[in-house]
Formats: structure tokens, sequence, C-alpha cells
């Protein structure tokens, strides 16, 4: 395929791999992003490993204006792969407006000049966080949407909603993609999660442990419905993650789209325990890490994991990577930030 493409968000995790996709795949990638929680040298890791600089828009996508003036600038965007969002779930109980503000005024901006384009194909970033917890596992599409327990999940449930009463009644066509857990790094180790400050997710708070930048790992409760007594979750390498945007993006491209806005799970189909992951990370890193156990984190649900049937039928996609290649992924990131990959400052403690 060819053709221009705008990722939103696109320095970001999931954002970066997927330009690199997109790249692989032939397309030319346009980023948006306001580094609010990115960094721009990825751009340059992104260009060593597809020998493809992609094109980069510092801009806030509240700032109507600058967007326009990106679609203005590049014309003919084949489609648009919406990341751009905060996406801390307990910042965003704390700072609910902020979240509101910039996840809602971002993508309303968005669709705002894409509805003014003759082709308006969005494949939006979306959360498994919307189903909260299940009454039937694996979670189907079909599931009911639960009332969302924080800020941030209730702007991806509502931007589902915006998206999918929008592209009913224009020209615009849709995917929404419910992640699961995305974890891991980029096969080359260029590319990878970066969080800024203390991290909110398991992965990298192991990793940081595991290489001496914090001093142990907490596990949010032992007292679950579990077999191990911990929660169940569905990780799914961020590549496999990546390589569903693109596959989706050419199925709106090729008009291959049953409805106007379509969802789709995009996870393992497979649920691990914080303990199992505990261990896959010491098999595929040989590292032994401190860990103990405290009280349950409030707001996390007890066990998730997809049914990946739709994905798997309609958009022809099926994860490929298990878990201890994520955790050897995430490692292998881990020890190049540590050596300076992204240069100094990346690596000094911040306890
Ligand atoms: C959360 C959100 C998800 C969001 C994602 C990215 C919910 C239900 N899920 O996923 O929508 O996209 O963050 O920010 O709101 N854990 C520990 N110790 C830690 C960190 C995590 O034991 O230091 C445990 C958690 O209790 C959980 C598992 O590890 O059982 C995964 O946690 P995390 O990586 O934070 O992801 P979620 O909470 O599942």
């Amino acid at each position: 395929m060819s053709g221009k493409v705008l990722v939103t968000g696109g320095t970001g995790y999931i954002g970066s791999h997927t330009v690199v996709e997109l790249q692989k795949s032939g397309f030319e990638t346009i980023i948006i992003d306001n580094l609010s929680n990115s960094d721009i040298r990825v751009v340059d890791l992104i260009t060593r490993i597809s020998g493809k600089r992609p094109a980069f828009e510092m801009a806030d996508l509240c700032d109507i204006e600058a967007v326009k003036r990106i679609f203005d600038t590049y014309g003919d965007i084949e489609g648009v792969i919406h990341f751009a969002a905060f996406k801390a779930v307990g910042e965003s109980v704390e700072q609910p407006f902020r979240y509101y503000q910039n996840n809602l005024t971002g993508l309303i901006n968005l669709m705002q000049c894409m509805l003014e384009q003759s082709k308006a194909n969005m494949v939006f970033s979306s959360s498994c966080t919307v189903y909260g917890q299940p009454d039937q596992l694996p979670v189907t599409e079909k599931a009911t949407v639960k009332k969302a327990e924080s800020p941030y999940g209730n702007t991806k449930q509502i931007s589902e909603e915006i998206i999918g009463d929008t592209a009913g009644k224009s020209h615009m066509r849709a995917i929404s993609l419910r992640y699961f857990n995305p974890i891991g790094a980029h096969e080359s180790g260029l590319l990878g999660e970066l969080p800024t400050g203390v991290p909110d997710n398991l992965v990298p708070y192991i990793t940081q442990t595991a290489i001496g930048k914090r001093a142990k790992l907490t596990v949010f409760g032992n007292d679950y419905n579990t077999p191990d007594g911990t929660c169940i979750r569905d990780y799914i390498h961020v590549s496999d993650l990546a390589a569903a945007h693109v596959v989706a993006l050419q199925r709106l491209l090729e008009g291959e789209n049953e409805k106007k806005h379509e969802i789709f799970n995009l996870g393992t189909g497979k649920g691990y325990s914080v303990l199992e992951a505990i261990r896959a990370f010491e098999k595929a890193s040989g590292v032994v890490f401190n860990w103990e156990f405290s009280g349950r984190r409030p707001g996390d649900v007890e066990k998730v994991w997809a049914d990946t049937t739709l994905a798997n039928l309609k958009l022809g996609w099926k994860a490929q990577k298990g878990l201890e290649e994520m955790m050897s992924t995430a490692w292998q990131w881990e020890k190049n930030m540590d050596a300076g990959i992204l240069g100094n400052e990346n690596n000094k403690p911040d306890m």
C-alpha cells in the first residue's frame, strides 16, 4: 500500500512502533505529537530502524489552527491513526477535567479536520478498560460496556461513541481497537516504552527494578479469586499490536469494512497472573529481582483476557509473540536505555 498516513502520538510507545510497521508496508508517515509524554529522539530511532525518516510536526491537537495547517500542508491524507491522549489512570482520577479536555478536544479537532477532507479513514486507540470486570471470559466485543472506573476510561468510552455516531452520519469510516495490555519493545532494541517518573504499569516497573533503578516491585493484591491470588491480564507484544493497526487501516482503505465504525479486541487470548509475568521475566532475562505483596490497587479489575476471534477472522490478524519474548524485548530496551541510547538523563535514578 502507499499514501500518506497521519499518526497522532507517533513518538509515543505504541505510536512509534506503528510508524515503523506503516513504513514497512509502504506508507508515507506524518507524525503529529506535542512531545508532552515522548521524546523527539524517537524520530531518529525510527529512522535508524526503517531507513526512512517520518515527517514530524510538533503540534497539540487541542490547537485546531495548528491541526488545520498540517492537513493543508500535506493534503491528500489517506488515513489517520489516532493515539495522542493522556493515559495514566490514577492521574485522570486526580485531574479529570484535564483528561476530558485533552482527550476529547483533541479527538474532536482531529475529526473536524478529517471531515473537511474527501477521505476520512480513522483507526482509534481504545482500551479493554471499557469492559470493566466482564461478566464472561474471554471477553468479546459484544460484552456490555460498563460504567468507567476512571475519567481516563470514560474518555475512551466517550471517544468511541463520538466516532461511532459521527461515522454513522458522515463519510467517515473508522475502526476502534480495544487493546488489552501492551508490553515489550521493538526487536531492534531501539524503541520501547519511555515512562516518565515512577512507572504505573507492571512491566516498566519490573524492568526498572531488575536494572536497579527501583528498590522493589509491589504486587498489588494476593487475595483475588484467581489460581495464585494475583490479577490476570492479557499481555500483548507492542509490535503485534502495531501490525494490527496497519491491517485495520488497510481494511478501511480497501473499503472492506462491514460497518462505518467497527470495533476489535487486540489481545493474545491468553491470561497471565502477575506472578506468572514475574516468572516469565526472570526466565527471559536470567535476572531475579525483589518484590513484595501489598494491598489491592483501587480500580484494578480481577481478571480480563480477550476473545480475539473477530480480529482473527475479519482482520486476518493474530498475535504472534509469547510472554517470554515480550519480556526479553522489554529487558533489552531497559538495558539499552541504561546504556544511554537516548542520552544520559534517562538512566539517572529518580526514586
Ligand atoms: C491499565 C488500564 C488500561 C490502560 C493501561 C495503560 C484499567 C483497568 N486498565 O491497565 O486501560 O490502557 O493501564 O496505562 O484501568 N501491577 C502490580 N504492580 C505494579 C503495577 C501493576 O502488581 O507496580 C499489577 C496490576 O495490579 C495489574 C497488572 O499488574 O494486575 C497490570 O497492571 P498495569 O500494567 O498497570 O495495567 P492495567 O492496570 O491492567
